[in-house]
């Protein structure tokens, strides 16, 4: 009798213990932050809300969208996630192998309003085609908070340690601050802050233009045309008088408290995966944890983030063929590897199905690391990609 008693005492602790290590980390995906104020968590509701909105014409919708809200595109596995759809980019190479932007642009809208007479035309000049996936936006005020220096620190342009992995980082001037920035966010590193990014996608994936980007994005159609399709006065997005704040400004708050996706099951066969992927090189450019510098927030403030990533441009020989920003043709940035269970297809263009085949696809710098993996026991493969599925 009192063995049992002992037993379930025991039990209980285990439960209790298990319980309070749950509420520091984020129990689902789409949680904000865990320690953030109580104004902060008003400013991410408030936020989220304007993100899952869907506009339409009057709102300034078009006339070139991709979709008529954030939420459209991320979704998956919940608000602030992913989606299956992929958008498309295109230009145009030259002979000697220079890029250059045709039709005042490198996005093509897949919509259009009022009619289709202001659909985005890809000119015939383009003889470069891209897809590109959306990128979850969990722990995305984390990654906004590492400081240039550490990103900096991080890169070898010139493979001055002789690895063959010469990392670069993406420096921009950042639309919305004027600075010079180091560039962490889209395929490209082409965006350093949330608030730019707000602003890009408000216009070019929805044709709401703002303080940011105040420009309708042009798709490849005229000046003539465009006067035509577009009767709204711009900037579209204008200050809620109820609430002092542009939507962009609550898209941003959104996504800087929106807590990073939470860790799967770790088991033992995970733990020696995630040694075998720091064995043979992955961490040279999936940098398992990076640190916030000092930060407004407390809960942005110091704080170790474990994106397995160095936000770095790279050439794998997976490029795009875009130039955009300070990513040159066939530059990618590092994609961060948590929440990586939590969304398919993967790469940049959507054209890996599993995390398999995208570790298949890595050549160019990352040749060294892939022969290492190669080399690897059929067990120790397995463990890493075991590892890769509790991200
Ligand atoms: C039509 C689909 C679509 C819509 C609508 C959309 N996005 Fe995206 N989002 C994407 C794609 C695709 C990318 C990758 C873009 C790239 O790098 O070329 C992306 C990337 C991002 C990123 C970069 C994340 C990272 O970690 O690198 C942010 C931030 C973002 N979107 C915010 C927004 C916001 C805010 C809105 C609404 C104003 C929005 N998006 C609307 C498809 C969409
Ligand atoms: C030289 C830098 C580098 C190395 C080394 C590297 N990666 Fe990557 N990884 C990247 C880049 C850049 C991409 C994006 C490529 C693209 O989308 O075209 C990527 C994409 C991925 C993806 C798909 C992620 C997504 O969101 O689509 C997975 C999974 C991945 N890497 C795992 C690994 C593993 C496992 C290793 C070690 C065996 C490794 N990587 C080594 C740079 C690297």
């Amino acid at each position: 009798m009192r063995g049992t008693l002992a037993l379930a005492g025991a039990a209980t602790l285990l439960i209790l213990t298990a319980l309070r290590v749950s509420a520091q980390s984020p129990a689902v995906a789409g949680d904000p932050l865990p320690g953030i104020t109580p104004r902060e968590f008003q400013e991410f509701r408030l936020g989220l809300e304007d993100f899952r909105e869907v506009e339409e014409a009057s709102d300034g919708l078009g006339p070139l969208f991709n979709g008529t809200g954030c939420a459209v595109c991320h979704n998956v596995p919940a608000i602030g996630g992913s989606s299956p759809m992929t958008e498309l980019r295109g230009g145009f190479r030259d002979a000697d192998g220079k890029f250059h932007i045709v039709g005042g642009t490198t996005l093509f809208q897949m919509f259009s309003l009022p009619d289709h007479r202001c659909q985005a035309v890809i000119p015939a000049e383009a003889n470069v085609v891209a897809r590109r996936a959306p990128i979850p936006l969990f722990g995305g005020g984390l990654v906004e908070a590492v400081p240039d220096e550490t990103l900096l620190a991080l890169e070898d342009p010139f493979d001055r340690d002789g690895d063959g992995i010469s990392g670069r980082a993406a420096v921009i001037v950042d639309k919305a601050t004027g600075q010079r920035r180091v560039g962490r966010f889209g395929w490209k590193a082409q965006i350093a802050t949330l608030l730019t990014f707000s602003g890009d996608a408000y216009t070019n994936e929805m044709g709401i233009t703002n303080d940011v980007f105040p420009d309708e994005p042009r798709g490849g159609i005229s000046e003539a045309r465009m006067r035509e399709c577009d009767r709204l006065k711009d900037p579209e997005d204008r200050v809620d008088p109820r609430t002092g704040k542009r939507a962009i400004d609550n898209f941003e708050a959104f996504m800087k408290f929106l807590a990073a996706p939470p860790r799967g099951t770790i088991t033992d066969e995970v733990r020696i995966g995630e040694q075998v992927f720091a064995a043979v090189g992955c961490t040279s450019c999936h940098v398992s944890t990076l640190t916030t510098g000092a930060n407004a927030s407390a809960a942005l403030d110091r704080k170790t983030l474990a994106a397995f990533s160095d936000f770095l441009l790279h050439e794998l020989g997976t490029g795009d063929g875009i130039e955009q920003g300070a990513a040159e043709q066939d530059e990618i940035r590092t994609p961060a590897l948590w929440g990586l269970r939590l969304r398919r297809p993967l790469l940049h263009d959507g054209s890996a199905a599993t995390p398999a085949e995208a570790v298949r696809r890595h050549g160019g710098e990352a040749s060294g690391v892939i022969e290492r993996y190669n080399r690897a026991t059929e067990p120790m493969r397995r463990a890493l990609l075991a590892f890769l599925d509790s991200l």
